[in-house]
């Protein structure tokens, strides 16, 4: 054994706030890290100063004020309100759906006209019982309209599959506003870290105790880690810690490709959505929006993301959490309950799509039972 008491796998959230607990306890922690920086996906790098969101917008939103309050220990938050935009076919459209959507949609001026417009689009398509996938599902939401313009296109990308061969649940519910309210999240809190997410993690690992090593895959010195550290908290896929056992989890992938433009406002809005089926990529972000058009004003940098199959090596951006893979999951989640000195969690550990805020939840949960 050496002389630290916790191994952990991963830099991301998870990962940081668990190593930052543990040494404020007093224990001594080693972080290791694959990629060539820490933070995981809410790394941001700084350009022309401009934040960059390297792996796609976060914005972080939250009801609970315990999570609020302890995220602010480590930044200050601006007052960025998440309000994205549909292109829908060079036609723009407020999201989410609410009465500016329906005004630019039909015309309609009031929440009584727009209420009967989607009731009479419903009713038009006639579905008999329980919606069989994703496209009924919707549909019988919001009518045809919505469906059409602003969900179809944009899902089936995200997905790879067509929304007759998408799962119903995927929609369980389309929150349909009937206000002009652009603001995407109903959370009491939502901001943007003035100064980027990367600080929050150098924040959080900045101890004593806490020693860093990037460039380093855990799959490795697998042995050698389980058998040098008491404990291991593990950030990184589970299928892949078991060897994939019981087969592969499936896992959706992104790709990004950044550019940087001499103009000082390309698309006047942080997050444009791309809806119809025809544009490769489901959106673009302009990194500047996000912090209020901040940086060299002559220049901008806008990254277009593209939906991905995943692979084995390929980055798992987003676990498919159908009944499949969520069955295929328990059979790990077994084996993890009985590997005693082994701690899983995170997106990939628990295999689970995770927000921030929910994120850092479960790591101060994590957290509370080691040590308290
Ligand atoms: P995360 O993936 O960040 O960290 C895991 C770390 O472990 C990674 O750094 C990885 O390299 C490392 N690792 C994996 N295997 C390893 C190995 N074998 N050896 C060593 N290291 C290994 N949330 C939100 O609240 N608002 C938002 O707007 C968004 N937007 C958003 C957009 C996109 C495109 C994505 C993919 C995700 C979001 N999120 C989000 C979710 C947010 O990114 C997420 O909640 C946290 O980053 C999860 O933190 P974790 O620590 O679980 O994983």
């Amino acid at each position: 054994l050496n002389s630290y008491d916790y191994l952990v796998v991963g830099s991301g959230l998870f990962g940081s706030v668990f190593a930052h607990e543990a040494a404020l306890r007093g224990k001594r922690v080693k972080v290791i890290e694959k990629r060539e920086h820490i933070a995981g996906n809410i790394y941001t790098k700084e350009f022309d100063g401009i934040q960059v969101h390297q792996y796609g917008a976060h914005i972080f939103h939250t009801s609970d004020r315990e999570i609020w309050d302890y995220v602010n220990q480590f930044a200050k938050f601006n007052r960025y309100t998440n309000s994205p935009v549909a292109n829908y076919k060079g036609q723009m459209y407020n999201l989410p759906f609410n009465m500016n959507t329906f005004n630019e949609l039909w015309g309609t001026r009031t929440p009584e006209e727009a209420f009967k417009k989607i009731e009479e689009q419903k009713r038009a398509v006639h579905l008999v019982g329980q919606p069989r996938n994703l496209e009924e599902q919707a549909i019988s939401l919001v009518g045809t309209d919505i469906y059409q313009k602003l969900i179809k296109g944009y899902t089936e990308k995200q997905w790879g599959k067509k929304a007759t061969e998408l799962p119903a649940f995927i929609i369980r519910r389309l929150p349909v506003r009937f206000t002009y309210d652009n603001n995407y999240f109903n959370d009491t809190y939502q901001g943007i870290p003035i100064g980027g997410y990367t600080q929050i993690v150098e924040k959080m690992l900045d101890s004593d105790l806490i020693d860093i090593e990037t460039n380093v895959d855990f799959f490795a010195h697998k042995d050698r880690y389980l058998g040098e550290y008491p404990k291991v908290v593990f950030t990184g896929m589970i299928d892949q810690y078991f060897d994939y056992k019981y087969g592969e989890l499936e896992y959706r992938s992104l790709r990004f490709e950044n550019e940087e433009l001499n103009v000082s406002n390309y698309q006047g809005n942080a997050v444009i959505n791309y809806t119809d089926a025809e544009t490769p990529y489901t959106r673009i972000i302009e990194h500047k929006h996000f912090e209020f058009g901040k940086g060299d004003s002559g220049k901008t940098i806008i990254t277009r993301e593209y939906p991905a199959n995943w692979k084995r090596g390929d980055e798992p951006y987003y676990p498919v959490n159908d009944v499949q893979n969520n069955k295929l999951y328990k059979q790990y989640a077994k084996l993890a309950a009985r590997e005693s000195n082994v701690i899983f969690g995170g997106r990939l550990g628990q295999y689970r799509y995770f927000d921030m805020h929910q994120v850092i939840h479960s790591a101060l949960v994590r957290v509370h039972d080691e040590f308290d």
